[in-house]
């Protein structure tokens, strides 16, 4: 953690005081901490115990006289490579939720680009509110990062869930999210998201409902770990990611071109993508008419080249992972497309499991290798699995340490 630049939120909650041992413990590991309050929060911790602990002005005010050579709001959230929010409210959580800006630490934080981490504290009603709920599940999608909150004796009398996780795990994940970033520095990678669509004629085309969640998330976690990624993209809704190259493609030829032609130079490559197998034998240049009452249309389909066959065909020294979205016998035909392909890793989906597959925020995986192992991971957001996958990776790639870590 030395010298990270590290944002830390406190708002008003009577686990404020705690921000204190995180601020500290923070500053024990060398970073460089900056803290942004709530006036709330200043009812329950005086800023200038939190000043005294960071060693650094502590920011309350959103019109106060600037401390920063730039718009203070904005030089927090540019230089922060890392925020976190120490207790979260369920009003900051709310406001988090919709973009509100309406004092100094939300508007830092709709400015950051960096990770944000949440540790929520409230009454345990509260955290169950279907409100407080959904707000969560939003910000999860946006790949926030969440920690705890934890069970047990609540100040307002309550036992539940909504405690605040405590100071040394909320470092914790901060140290291990710090110590993941440098995974895969200097290395290139490349994943494959989306769909792609195969036209029939100008306004049609043979599709499937992938989201590009699955592989978005991927490049995400690649990007978090340091490696220089780009995103090979069938078209999705998705936004583009920052400091990812994004490359859209509309069709399997087209997929496989930019991913042929930049294979030589990337150390790793993942195919999330759901490649259409087939193509129409002939693209119509005019819109299909509809064929007479009760008559059937007939389509010529053509297959398309097995991209991944492919790089498993060619791959020197690149780490090659594929998925397999199966239907039935997940791990017999997981395992067949593995040895198959030539993959160093699979990421097995059954995609009929609620929760799991295309389009859904979560999945249901396991990891196949040649060697026969196999990890088997329990339904999380998509973006859990894909920091997992990433770890996968990096020991495959016999980067140091990681092996003793997960
Ligand atoms: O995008 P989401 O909505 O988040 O959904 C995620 C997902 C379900 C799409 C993802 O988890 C997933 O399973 N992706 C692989 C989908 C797929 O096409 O699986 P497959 O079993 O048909 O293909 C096996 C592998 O070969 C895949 O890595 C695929 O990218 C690759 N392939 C397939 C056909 C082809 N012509 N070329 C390929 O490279």
């Amino acid at each position: 953690m030395k010298d990270k630049f590290v944002l830390v939120g406190v708002t008003g909650g009577i686990a404020a005081y705690k921000a204190a041992e995180v601020v500290s413990r923070l500053r024990k590991l060398g970073a460089d901490v900056h803290v942004v309050m709530t006036k709330e929060a200043a009812q329950f911790i005086a800023p200038l115990t939190l000043q005294s602990l960071s060693a650094n002005p502590v920011h309350v005010e959103m019109f106060a006289e600037p401390k920063l050579w730039n718009v203070e709001h904005i030089a927090l959230a540019e230089r922060a490579e890392a925020a976190v929010v120490a207790p979260a409210t369920a009003n900051i959580i709310a406001k988090l939720a919709v973009g509100l800006a309406d004092d100094l630490l939300s508007t830092v934080l709709l400015a950051l680009r960096s990770p944000l981490f949440l540790a929520p504290a409230m009454n345990h009603w509260m955290y169950h509110h279907p409100a407080t709920q959904e707000n969560l599940k939003r910000l999860r999608e946006r790949s926030v990062h969440l920690i705890g909150p934890a069970a047990g004796f609540q100040a307002c009398g309550t036992d539940g869930d909504g405690r605040m996780s405590e100071p040394p795990e909320i470092v914790e994940e901060l140290e291990r999210f710090f110590r993941g970033r440098q995974l895969l520095k200097g290395k290139k990678a490349l994943v494959t998201a989306g769909g792609t669509q195969e036209p029939l004629d100008p306004v049609r085309y043979i599709g499937n409902r992938s989201s590009g969640r699955m592989g978005y998330a991927i490049a995400q976690a690649l990007q978090e770990a340091g490696a220089e990624t780009v995103l090979v993209s069938g078209p999705t809704s998705l936004e583009p990611l920052s400091q990812v190259e994004h490359v859209p493609v509309m069709t399997a030829l087209q997929m496989r071109d930019q991913v042929l032609k930049r294979f030589p130079e990337t150390d790793i490559v993942i195919k999330a993508a759901a490649v259409a197998d087939y193509r129409p034998a002939v693209q119509s240049e005019q819109k299909i008419k509809k064929q007479g009452e009760g008559e059937i249309l007939h389509l010529e389909l053509i297959p398309n080249p097995d991209i991944l066959a492919e790089l498993g065909r060619s791959k020197t020294r690149q780490v090659l992972v594929g998925f397999a979205a199966e239907t039935e016998e997940l791990i017999k035909h997981a395992q067949d497309k593995m040895l198959r392909k030539n993959v160093d890793l699979l990421v097995a989906n059954d995609v009929t499991r609620p929760g799991a597959g295309f389009g859904s925020p979560t999945n249901i995986v396991s990891f196949l290798f040649p060697d026969g192992r196999r990890i088997d991971l329990p339904q999380q957001d998509k973006i859990e699995i894909a920091r997992k996958l990433v770890q996968e990776i990096a020991v495959l790639l016999g980067v140091k340490g990681v092996k003793e870590e997960i």
